[in-house]
C-alpha cells in the first residue's frame, strides 16, 4: 500500500507535529486518530521481548510478559555465524509480529573497549567488523518479518560510569575505524529503520544533539533513511536535538518537550520543514509497520530449540587437556555450583527477559546420564559457606570427574553501573582451588558477560566458556560437555591474564566528566598483538573435538588497485575424527608503513561445516576498506600504495598462512608544502623526491662532511649514512642554516615543490 506521508503531515498541526516526536508512554509512540495515524508501540530487545503491560520502566524492575530468552551478544558473537544471526532475527521478529511490536530495540554494537563496562555482556566484540557483521545479520533477519530494529547506542557509549553524562574524549581516527566503525557495516548493509542515540557526549557534545553524528555521518555518509530516537532519557535539550537530526525521544516526556518544539517554530528558531521531516522519518517506518502486518508466530517451545540450538553454535571450549567429551557411562561424575541448578544466562536491566523456563545443566543431564550434586557457593553474598564448601570437595573426591559451574553473579554485572574488577567472586576460586586439591580431572563451565581472571587454568583440565547463553543454556552445556555436539565458537574478545594488561586500564572510567580514549586505535587484540602481550585466551581462538588444516591460501592477484576487490581462497580440511566447525579468520596487515597501525586486523570470516577427513575450499573477498585506515588529512579512508600481508588465521595468534599482495593507491594525500615540511615527506612522495634528491647529496656533505674524507674525525662522530638519517627529519627551513640558503631561496624551493606535488 502506497502512503502518501507528506500529504498527512501536511493535515497536521503544529501540535500534532510536535507530538509525534515524543513518546506517548514508555513504550508507545502517540498517534492521531483523525487522521489514521495508529499508537505503535516499542519493545527491549535485544536478545528476546521485555514487553511490558503496565507500570512500565526500563531497568528490567517490572515483570513483562513471559518470553524467550536467546543467548545474549557477548556469546552470539562467539559463532561467528551470520547465517545464525541472521536466523534469531527472524524469529525474533516472528514474535514480534505475534506481539504486536513494532520495533525490537537492539541490537547493540557498543564496542568493549574495557572487560569492566558493565553492559559488555549486551555487545557484541571488542573488534568492529566482527560487531557490524553480527548486528547486519542480526537487523535483516528481523526485518524481513517486517518489524523495525534499533541499532544502539549510537555511539562511543562503552561504560556505564556517568553514562548519561560523561563525554567520550576520543580522536577522530579511532572514532571512525573504531568506535563507528561497529555502526558504520550495520547501518550501510542491514538499513536498520531506527537508530538510537547514546546517553553520552562526545568531545564535548551530547550524541542526542550532535548534528555531525547524525545527519551528517549517518544520513549523509551513511545513507540511513529510518529516524533516530532517543535512548530512555538521553535528551538534554530537545530543540537542539531535532535540528541535530533526532526525531523521536523516548519515552514520554510529559508534553513539556513537545511544547519547546511548538514554542521554537512559533518563535522562528526552528524551521517548521525541519519538523515536518522529522515526523515524515517516524510516519514511513511506523506505517511500514503497520501497513505489512504479518501474521507472526509465537511458538515458545520451538523458541527454545533454537535458543538451545544458538547456544550451541555460540560457546568456546578454552581448555581441553583430553577430559572432553566426558563419558556417559563407567564414570562418576560431579556437578558442582549454584549455577548448575540454577545458571546465570542474561544480564540486568533493560534487556532483562522474564523467560518463560529455563534448561538448567542439571535438568539437562538427566536425559543423559546420572550425575552428583552439589551446591558449593552460595550467589547473594561473596562469602565461603564452609558446610557447602566442605560438601562439594566431598562429591569432587568421590567422583571420578567434577564439573564445576562457576561465574559472575548478577551484582557483579548489570547495565547501569561497571565492574571494579576482573575477578569471579572469592569464594568461588576458593571452591575451585580446594576442589583441584583433590581432583585432578576437573572442567569449569563459565556464565558470565565479560571475561574473568582465572587463577586456576593452570590446575583444571578444562574450561567451557559459555557467557550468558540464553535460557536454554543448560541443554548447550550438557550436549557440548559429553560431545553430543562439537564445539564450534571462538572468542569475540581477548580474554587478558589480568585487568592491568587491558589497553584502557590506565584511562577507564576516566574522571567523571570525561574519559579518554588514549589508547587510540590499538583496543582488544589490536593492542596485545602489537605489543607482543601473552594474553590467557587470544582474540578468535576456540578449540573443538576435531582438528583443522589449512592450505593452499590463494590471491586473485598479487597487484591490486585499492578500487579493486581481492579474492581469497583456502582449503581447510577437517583431519579429525568428529564433524565440526571451523571459523576461519582472514586479517589483514599493513606493511607500508604510511600510518601507524596495528600489526592486522580482522577483515573477513567464513565458518565452515566438515565431516571428518572432508576438505573445502573456503571464499572471501577483501576490498578498499579492508586495507584501508581512516587518514584525517582527507577525512577519509586510505590505503596507502605498498604491500599488504593477507593473513588465515585460527585465532589473532595462530597465523596459518600469509600471502602478499601489492595495492596502488588510487587516491593520494594532498601535501601542502611549507617552510617546516621534512625532507623526509619530500622523498615520500615521488614528484617532490624528483626536485629534492638533487639537493640531497649536497646536503649531506654539507652536514657530516665529504664523504672523501673517509677517516677524519669529522665522518668517524658523523658518517654519510648518518647524515642522511638526519636530515630526513630535517625541515626546508633548516636549508638555511645548512645550506646557506636565504629565506627568499627556500620560498622558491616551496613554490617549486609545491608545483610538482600538485603535479603541475
Ligand atoms: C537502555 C536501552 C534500552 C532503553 C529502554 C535504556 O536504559 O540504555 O538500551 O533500550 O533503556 O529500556
Amino acid at each position: 500500500m502506497e502512503r502518501d506521508v507528506k500529504a498527512i503531515v501536511k493535515q497536521m498541526t503544529l501540535e500534532e507535529k510536535a507530538g509525534m516526536c515524543s513518546g506517548k508512554d514508555f513504550w508507545h509512540l502517540k498517534g492521531v486518530e483523525r487522521l489514521g495515524i495508529p499508537e505503535v508501540m516499542v519493545s527491549d530487545g535485544p536478545h528476546g521481548l521485555r514487553k511490558q503491560a503496565e507500570e512500565a520502566d526500563h531497568l528490567g524492575i517490572n515483570d513483562s510478559i513471559k518470553a524467550v530468552c536467546f543467548p545474549t551478544a557477548c556469546a552470539t558473537a562467539c559463532s561467528f555465524d551470520r547465517d545464525l544471526l541472521f536466523e534469531m532475527g527472524q524469529r525474533i521478529g516472528d514474535e514480534c509480529q505475534a506481539e504486536n511490536l513494532s520495533v525490537i530495540l537492539g541490537p547493540a554494537v557498543n564496542i568493549k573497549r574495557s572487560p569492566l563496562c558493565g553492559r559488555n555482556f549486551e555487545y557484541f566484540s571488542e573488534d568492529p567488523y566482527l560487531a557490524s557483521q553480527m548486528a547486519a545479520a542480526h537487523i535483516k533477519g528481523v526485518q524481513s518479518k517486517n518489524v523495525g530494529t534499533s541499532i544502539k547506542h549510537f555511539a562511543a557509549n562503552n561504560q556505564e560510569h556517568r553514562r548519561m553524562s560523561c563525554s567520550s574524549e576520543i580522536d577522530e581516527r579511532t572514532l571512525r575505524e573504531i568506535y563507528l566503525g561497529a555502526f558504520e557495516t550495520a547501518v550501510k548493509e542491514g538499513k536498520p529503520d531506527t537508530v538510537m542515540c547514546s546517553y553520552n557526549k562526545i568531545n564535548g557534545e551530547f550524541a542526542s544533539e550532535n548534528h555531525w553524528l547524525l545527519t551528517e555521518v549517518l544520513r549523509d555518509e551513511w545513507g540511513f533513511e529510518g529516524y533516530v530516537m532517543s535512548d530512555w532519557g538521553a535528551v538534554n535539550d530537545r530543540v537542539k536535538g531535532l535540528k541535530a537530526g533526532l526525531e523521536l525521544e523516548m519515552p514520554a516526556s510529559g508534553g513539556h518537550t513537545d511544547q519547546e518544539i511548538v514554542d521554537a517554530v512559533r518563535n522562528g528558531e526552528l524551521d517548521e520543514a525541519v519538523l515536518d521531516t522529522a515526523v515524515e522519518r517516524i510516519l514511513n517506518i511506523v506505517f511500514k509497520f503497520t501497513d505489512n502486518r504479518q501474521e507472526g508466530k509465537f511458538d515458545k517451545e520451538e523458541d527454545h530449540k533454537l535458543a538451545a540450538k544458538v547456544a550451541e553454535e555460540s560457546m568456546v571450549l578454552l581448555k581441553n587437556e583430553g577430559i572432553l567429551p566426558l563419558p556417559k557411562e563407567g564414570k562418576k561424575i560431579a556437578f558442582i555450583g549454584k549455577f548448575a541448578q540454577k545458571p546465570r544466562f542474561q544480564g540486568g536491566g533493560s534487556s532483562h527477559i522474564n523467560s518463560f523456563k529455563v534448561t538448567s545443566a542439571l535438568d539437562a543431564v538427566k536425559e543423559i546420564t546420572e550425575v552428583t550434586y552439589a551446591q558449593g557457593y552460595d550467589v547473594q553474598e561473596d562469602k565461603t559457606d564452609q558446610a557447602l564448601l566442605k560438601e562439594a570437595v566431598r562429591a569432587a573426591e568421590e567422583a571420578d570427574i567434577a564439573v564445576i559451574f562457576a561465574g559472575l553473579p548478577d551484582l557483579f554485572e548489570s547495565e547501569g553501573y561497571d565492574r571494579s574488577h576482573m575477578r569471579m567472586p572469592d569464594c568461588q576460586n576458593e571452591l575451585i582451588r580446594e576442589i583441584t586439591k583433590v581432583q585432578k580431572n576437573t572442567v569449569v563451565v563459565l556464565h558470565n558477560g565479560s571475561p574473568v581472571e582465572m587463577p586456576w587454568a593452570d590446575d583444571v583440565k578444562g574450561i567451557l566458556e559459555a557467557y550468558l547463553c540464553g535460557q536454554a543454556v543448560g541443554q548447550a552445556e550438557v550436549n557440548l560437555l559429553f560431545g553430543i555436539s562439537n564445539p564450534c565458537g571462538k572468542l569475540a574478545e581477548t580474554i587478558p591474564y589480568k585487568l592491568s594488561d587491558n589497553p584502557s586500564y590506565l584511562n577507564f572510567p576516566g574522571d567523571g566528566q570525561t574519559v579518554e580514549y588514549k589508547e587510540g586505535v590499538f583496543v582488544g587484540y589490536r593492542y596485545y598483538d602489537t605489543k607482543e602481550m601473552p594474553v590467557r585466551y587470544p582474540f578468535g581462538y576456540g578449540l573443538s573435538y576435531t582438528t583443522f588444516e589449512y592450505r593452499d591460501l590463494q590471491v586473485s592477484s598479487g597487484e591490486m588497485k585499492d578500487t579493486d576487490t581481492l579474492k581469497v581462497s583456502l582449503k581447510v580440511k577437517n583431519t579429525g575424527n568428529r564433524a565440526g566447525k571451523e571459523i576461519v579468520q582472514l586479517y589483514v596487515a599493513d606493511k607500508t608503513g604510511a600510518a601507524s597501525r596495528p600489526v592486522k586486523e580482522l577483515k573477513n570470516f567464513t565458518k565452515v561445516f566438515l565431516n571428518p577427513g572432508e576438505e573445502k575450499t573456503v571464499d572471501m573477498e577483501l576490498d578498499k576498506r579492508s586495507f584501508a585506515w581512516y587518514c584525517t588529512a582527507i577525512h577519509d579512508w586510505y590505503a596507502a600504495t605498498g604491500e599488504y600481508e593477507i593473513i588465515a588465521a585460527a585465532s589473532s595468534k595462530d597465523i596459518r598462512l600469509t600471502k602478499t599482495v601489492h595495492v596502488t593507491a588510487t587516491t593520494e594525500i594532498p601535501l601542502h608544502i611549507h617552510m617546516n615540511t621534512t625532507v623526509s615527506e619530500l622523498m615520500e612522495n615521488p614528484r617532490t623526491r624528483e626536485v629534492i634528491q638533487g639537493m640531497t647529496e649536497s646536503l649531506v656533505e654539507s652536514m657530516g662532511g665529504s664523504s672523501e674524507e673517509k677517516e677524519s674525525a669529522a665522518t668517524e662522530a658523523i658518517s654519510p649514512e648518518m647524515s642522511l638519517k638526519m636530515l630526513e627529519n630535517s625541515p626546508l627551513r633548516s636549508f638555511r642554516s645548512f645550506m646557506g640558503m636565504t629565506t627568499e631561496e627556500i620560498e622558491e624551493l616551496i613554490k617549486k615543490l609545491q608545483k610538482a606535488a600538485d603535479g603541475e
